[in-house]
């Protein structure tokens, strides 16, 4: 059955495919944030893949234009890991998911579409996956009842001792970075309207613990600071403006020690399917 957010969220990201296409500010026009996830994504599919022996299968659900999955595909090929792993994504809108083919056609990199509330869509068999990434995708999903859905999908796909690699926006984060508005006289940030953000405990689930690979240590809060800078500092001083890659917020993004607080409503966690004891 329909739901009553899905007809505003792929309205959105058509409007996004047929407006920025290829770029990487596609979906995420920050490009602080972007680069800082790639970076987070991409040392944990190396991190494992020298760990593992096996072969390593990574599915990116909900992978847009196909950005990350091409920039993983030419970063495992330059650390010569190709033949230790395979690249999928999965993308429910029909332009992205055009992209995200076009993005990596000389890549291997299968890209399939599908829902991931509707697991016989995804044609990913259950425990096949070593290493799940989601990258801002449950809080698509405008109903808590169907993020936890979503997440109960996406464990299911993982193997045993696999992994999780959750990017999402939290409500309690943004709630702290409204109060450090708030001693500015500046109004609160609100989700976009095609977003709900996620509740502290999302993760709470039987069988799922907060674990990463040995040598994987990217704190959850890495945007921190740099979200102080751009929504605390720079709208005091200019005028609430929202300039998300300016001098000022480049600079002073570099300058100071990277995740101070927790005023980023992106959080970044890694989780471990738990082995059947
Ligand atoms: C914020 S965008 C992020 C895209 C990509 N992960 C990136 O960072 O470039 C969220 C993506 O999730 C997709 N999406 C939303 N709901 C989905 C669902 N139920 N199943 C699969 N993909 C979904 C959207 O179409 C969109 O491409």
């Amino acid at each position: 059955m329909k739901n009553d957010y899905e007809d505003k969220v792929m309205d959105h990201y058509t409007k996004v495919a047929q407006t920025v296409g290829l770029a990487s500010s596609c979906t995420m026009e920050d490009e602080y944030i972007r680069a800082g996830e790639t970076r987070a994504i991409l040392s944990l599919v190396e991190t494992a893949a020298r760990n593992i022996p096996e072969r390593l299968r990574v599915l990116d659900v909900g992978c847009g234009n196909g950005y990350t999955l091409r920039t993983l595909a030419e970063q495992i090929r330059n650390v010569g890991l190709e033949d230790r792993v395979e690249l999928m994504g999965v993308e429910k809108n029909p332009d992205l998911l055009q992209l995200a083919r076009k993005m990596n056609e000389d890549w291997p990199v299968v890209v399939v579409g599908g829902d991931m509330l509707c697991p016989g869509t995804l044609a990913i068999d259950p425990g096949s996956v070593d290493i799940c990434v989601s990258q801002r995708v449950v809080i698509n999903l405008m109903d808590p009842a169907d993020q936890q859905t979503a997440l109960g999908n996406l464990v299911k796909l993982v193997k045993s001792g696999g992994h999780l690699l959750f990017i999402e926006c939290f409500q309690d984060a943004l709630d702290n970075l409204n109060a450090a508005r708030k001693e500015f006289g500046l109004e609160p940030n609100v989700p976009a309207i095609h977003n709900l953000y996620l509740p502290p405990g999302f993760f709470d689930m039987p069988g799922l613990e907060e674990a990463a690979p040995a040598g994987w240590d990217i704190r959850p809060n890495i945007f921190s600071t740099h979200y102080y800078v751009q929504r605390v500092l720079q709208s005091a001083l200019r005028g609430n403006v929202i300039d998300r890659n300016s001098n000022f917020v480049r600079f002073f993004s570099a300058a100071l020690p990277e995740g101070v607080g927790d005023y980023s409503p992106i959080r970044i966690h890694c989780l471990r399917k738990k082995p059947a004891e």
